[in-house]
């Protein structure tokens, strides 16, 4: 598959933030594009909005439900006959200290972050197979740096950074080209989003406006590095700098999350 050419796109958690704003990003490009996520009635607006039967396709998808990826990749294909980039982005952040974490909390985590993932990427394979396509995650910057008080959502992108790595050597030979995104913060919903998954209308953005990359912006960079067929995407000034202190200067990176964790740590531990 020529990735520079419009073909379809699948998209888990395009109801907000990043995977609606990839979602346009595609469409805007000429793609056609498959929304998923739990909120129906979202993604069928957003599909209406990006040309609605024939150009945009919306299905409701848990993806920490068994067979609902595989459902939606099948209706995908009898839709538009085939996939040529499978984005897996749904997921969401539970906050907390360890000692404020149940392992029921951990579990929620992991199966959004990590299984959803997984589910995603199992449902994709024949369709990605057969078009030589491309399987993109969205990991977080998070998986580099130990973030105080996120300590799950941490292990869970550190799980698809390495998911990724151990995916991209099976499936070279597969012709499929995988992705991983690792982003910084990004305009979207995610802070507003408590510890079970749900989004809270009453919960404010809690990173200031200027540190947050528009959604947009982080849509047509993944969009380049997939039509790339790049192995790695870090995006944001400050996501790039936090990974490539951790990987090359990583005791100075733990020194400063230590001194930065009872401040940090604690205000998002009381919000959590
Ligand atoms: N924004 C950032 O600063 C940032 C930084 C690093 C990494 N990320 C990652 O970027 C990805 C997208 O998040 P976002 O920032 O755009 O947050 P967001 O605006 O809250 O969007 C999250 C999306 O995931 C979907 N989702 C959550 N749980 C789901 C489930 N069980 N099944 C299906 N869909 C589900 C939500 O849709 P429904 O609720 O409708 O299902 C929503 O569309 C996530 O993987 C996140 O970890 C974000």
């Amino acid at each position: 598959m020529a990735t520079g050419a419009a073909g379809v796109v699948l998209i888990t958690g395009a109801s907000s933030g990043i995977g609606e704003a990839m979602a346009r990003e595609y469409a805007r490009r000429g793609w056609k594009t498959v929304l998923l996520a739990r909120r129906v009635e979202r993604i069928a607006a957003l599909a209406q909005a990006l040309g609605g039967d024939g150009h945009s396709l919306a299905v409701a998808c848990d993806v920490t439900h068994d067979g609902d990826c595989e459902a939606a990749v099948a209706r995908a294909v009898e839709v538009f006959g085939g996939l040529d980039v499978v984005i897996a982005n749904a997921g969401f952040g539970v906050d907390g200290t360890f000692d404020q974490l149940s392992l029921d909390d951990v579990r929620r985590q992991f199966e959004t972050n990590v299984y959803g993932v997984m589910r995603t990427a199992k449902a994709a394979l024949p369709a990605l197979a057969r078009s030589k396509g491309c399987f993109v995650a969205i990991g977080s910057v998070a998986a580099f740096v130990p973030a105080p008080a996120s300590m799950a959502y941490n292990m869970s992108k550190a799980c698809v950074t390495s998911f990724c790595d151990g995916l991209r050597t099976e499936w070279a030979m597969k012709g499929i080209s995988v992705t991983h995104v690792a982003p910084g913060f990004i305009e979207s919903e995610i802070r507003r989003v408590d510890r079970q998954g749900s989004f809270k209308e009453s919960r404010k953005e809690t990173v200031p406006s200027w540190l947050l990359m528009p959604a947009m912006t982080a849509a047509r960079k993944i969009a380049d590095a997939v039509a790339r067929r790049d192995d790695e995407l870090i995006l944001t000034l400050h996501g790039k700098f936090g990974v490539a202190m951790a990987r090359h200067a990583p005791a100075l990176t733990r020194a400063i999350f230590r001194l930065a964790a009872p401040r940090v740590g604690s205000r998002k531990a009381r919000d959590a």
